[in-house]
C-alpha cells in the first residue's frame, strides 16, 4: 500500500483547545503539525458554554478554587495536579485575552463572571454570552493558521513504535490514502468519548479516539469509571440537542417538576449548584418517577441576550424562552478519566503525551468541577510546551515497527447500537447485572479491541473499534469498582467506601482486563 510520509518534530492529534493552545505555543520553537479528522476545531472546546474557570480577581483566590475543586471531585483528585494546573490560570487568562478572546464585560468594565455548580463564588469567565467555547477556538484557529501545518480530514488510528517510545502517527485520509507522520514529539489531543451515549453535549467527533490509540499503544489509562453526565441537555425532539450551561442556575434558573416544584430542595446544601453529579441523579431521578424537568428562567432577566446559543436551540425546537421554562434531561459530558498523565501531559510511553480531555492528570478527581475543563486544557498546554525543547534528532520510517495488518472476521455494531447499549446498561446509574450484560455484549469484539487498527478497517469502522475499546475500559471499570463516587453511582454499592478511596482501576500494556492499584502520582520525567 502507498503510503504518504512526513517528518516533523511535534505532532498533535486533535485540534480542540488543548491541541491549538498546545501548538500555537510548541511552533515558537519546533516544527509542528495538527491532524484533525475533520475540520479544524471541530470538537467539543467549540461547543463550550459556561466558560473558563479562573481565580483570578479580588475576593476570590487558589486556594478557595482548589477546595471547590476537590469537593466537586469527592477528594479522589491528584493534589499535585490540581494545584500545578489551576496555578496557571493567570497565564492562561493572559494568554487568552492577548490571543483577543472577548471575554464579556460587566457595565463597570471590568469582566463579567458567572457562576456554576459547586464555586463557591463567581469565576467563569465567558465570551458572547453563552458562546465561550466558539469565541475562544476562532481565535486559536485564527493564530495558529499561519503557523503550524494543518492536515484536517486525516483520522490517525495509531502510534507508530519503536520499542517502547513513540516515534509518530499513522492514519488514513478521506481518499484511503494512509499517512505516516514521524515525530519525536506525537502529542494526543483527541477529547472524549460522549458520542457513546444517545444523548450527549458532545460533538459527533467524541469518540474515545485518543484513549484508543493510547491504549493500543500500550500506554496506561485510568479512571475510566467516572463518566459525567450534565443534568441539562434540552430536551428536544431533533437532532439538535444542546447543552444548557450551568451558568443558567448560575444566574438564578431553577430545577422544577411539572408542579413546578423545585427538585433541588432538601437534596443538597447548594441546591440548584450542587457538584454536578449530585443535580443529574436528581434530574434522572425525577424522570424515574414519572415527572418531567423542567429549568424555570423567570427569575433570569434578558435570558435570549445573556444565553444567545440556547435561545437559538429553543427557537430550532419551538421551545420559547418567554415562556420561562425549558425540557431538560441529563446527558452525557465529560470524561474525567484517561491516558495517564502528570501535569506537562507525560504518558508511560516515552515520546507520547497526552493533554485535555484525552488526558487524566487526576485534577478532576470522581466529579469534575464546572468550567474547569477548558482551563486544565490551557493549562496543560502551556505547561508541555514550557517543558519541551526542541527535538535534537529525528523519527524516520526505517525506525518504525512494522506490525502485520491483521485481518479481522466480524461483523461491526453501528453507533447507534453502542449508544443504545451504553444508554441502557451503564447510564447514570449502574449495578452489575446490567454492566455484566454489556461487558458480554462487549466481549464479541475483543479480537477488534485488543488487536492494532488495521488499515484494511473503514474511517467508521476505526471509529467503532475505538468507541468499543473505550466503552470496553468503561464498562469493565464501571464493574470493578464497587462503590459509588462522584459520577459514578452503583444502585448495588450506593455509598461511598473507604477502601476505594486510594485506589485506581488502571489498563496498561494493551491488557483486557485491568489492574486495581493504590494510586500513585509520581511520574519520572522522560523528556528529560
Ligand atoms: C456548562 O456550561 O454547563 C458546561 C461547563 C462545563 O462543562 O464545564
Amino acid at each position: 500500500m502507498d503510503r504518504i510520509i512526513s517528518k516533523t518534530d511535534a505532532v498533535i492529534v486533535g485540534s480542540g483547545l488543548a491541541g491549538l493552545m498546545a501548538a500555537l505555543q510548541l511552533s515558537k520553537k519546533m516544527n509542528v503539525i495538527v491532524v484533525t479528522k475533520t475540520s479544524l476545531g471541530a470538537g467539543n472546546s467549540e461547543k463550550a458554554q459556561g466558560g473558563i474557570a479562573a481565580a483570578v480577581s479580588k475576593g476570590d483566590n487558589f486556594f478557595l478554587h482548589m477546595k471547590d475543586t476537590l469537593n466537586a471531585g469527592s477528594k479522589f483528585n491528584n493534589q499535585h495536579s490540581v494545584k500545578a494546573l489551576l496555578e496557571q490560570s493567570p497565564l492562561v487568562m493572559n494568554e487568552l485575552i492577548r490571543l483577543n478572546v472577548p471575554f464579556d464585560k460587566a457595565e463597570n468594565g471590568e469582566f463579567h463572571r458567572t457562576r456554576e455548580g459547586a464555586h463557591s463564588l463567581r469565576r467563569i469567565f465567558h465570551a458572547g454570552g453563552d458562546a465561550t467555547g466558539s469565541n475562544i477556538m476562532k481565535h486559536l484557529k485564527e493564530a495558529v493558521k499561519h503557523q503550524v501545518k494543518i492536515k484536517e480530514h486525516l483520522l490517525i488510528h495509531d502510534v507508530i513504535l519503536q520499542g517502547s517510545k513513540s516515534i509518530g502517527v499513522v492514519g488514513k485520509d478521506k481518499e484511503g490514502k494512509v499517512h505516516e507522520i514521524y515525530a519525536p514529539l506525537t502529542i494526543l489531543a483527541a477529547g472524549g468519548c460522549g458520542e457513546l451515549y444517545s444523548v450527549t453535549s458532545n460533538s459527533k467527533e467524541s469518540t474515545g479516539d485518543g484513549v484508543a490509540i493510547a491504549f493500543r499503544a500500550g500506554a496506561r489509562i485510568i479512571d475510566m469509571e467516572f463518566i459525567q453526565f450534565h443534568p441539562t441537555m434540552l430536551l428536544t425532539t431533533g437532532e439538535t440537542p444542546c447543552l444548557v450551561s450551568e451558568a443558567v442556575r448560575g444566574e438564578g434558573g431553577i430545577l422544577v417538576n411539572q408542579e413546578h416544584e423545585p427538585i433541588m430542595e432538601g437534596i443538597h446544601p447548594q441546591k440548584d449548584l450542587a457538584p454536578r453529579s449530585v443535580v443529574a441523579k436528581a434530574v434522572h431521578d425525577e424522570w424515574q418517577k414519572g415527572n418531567k424537568v423542567f429549568l424555570s428562567i423567570n427569575r433570569i432577566p434578558h435570558f435570549t441576550k445573556r444565553f444567545p446559543t440556547i435561545a437559538a436551540a429553543c427557537k430550532k425546537n419551538s421551545i420559547n424562552p418567554a415562556e420561562g421554562m425549558l425540557p431538560v434531561r441529563p446527558g452525557a459530558h465529560f470524561m474525567m478519566g484517561g491516558v495517564a498523565v502528570n501535569e506537562y501531559g507525560e504518558t508511560t510511553i516515552p515520546g507520547l503525551f497526552a493533554i485535555g480531555e484525552t488526558a487524566c492528570t487526576g485534577m478532576h478527581g470522581a466529579n469534575r468541577l464546572a468550567s474547569n475543563s477548558l482551563l486544565e486544557g490551557a493549562a496543560m498546554a502551556l505547561l508541555l510546551a514550557d517543558k519541551l525543547s526542541r527535538p535534537s534528532f529525528n523519527a524516520s520510517e526505517n525506525q518504525a515497527e512494522r506490525l502485520d495488518d491483521i485481518e479481522v472476521e466480524v461483523n461491526l455494531p453501528s453507533r447507534i447500537e453502542i449508544q443504545q447499549m451504553m444508554d441502557q446498561y451503564c447510564g447514570i446509574i449502574k449495578n452489575k447485572e446490567e454492566l455484566t450484560k454489556l461487558k458480554d455484549w462487549l466481549a464479541d469484539y475483543f479480537d477488534v479491541i485488543r488487536a492494532p487498527a488495521s488499515h484494511s478497517f473503514s474511517a467508521e469502522g476505526t471509529i467503532i473499534i475505538n468507541m468499543l475499546t473505550a466503552a470496553w475500559m468503561i464498562t469493565n471499570a464501571c464493574l470493578l469498582r464497587t462503590e459509588s463516587r462522584g459520577a459514578h453511582l452503583r444502585e448495588d454499592f450506593h455509598k461511598e467506601d473507604d477502601s476505594w478511596s486510594s485506589r485506581e482501576i488502571v489498563w496498561q500494556g494493551r491488557q483486557m482486563k485491568p489492574i486495581v492499584k493504590e494510586k500513585e502520582y509520581s511520574y519520572e520525567s522522560i523528556t528529560g
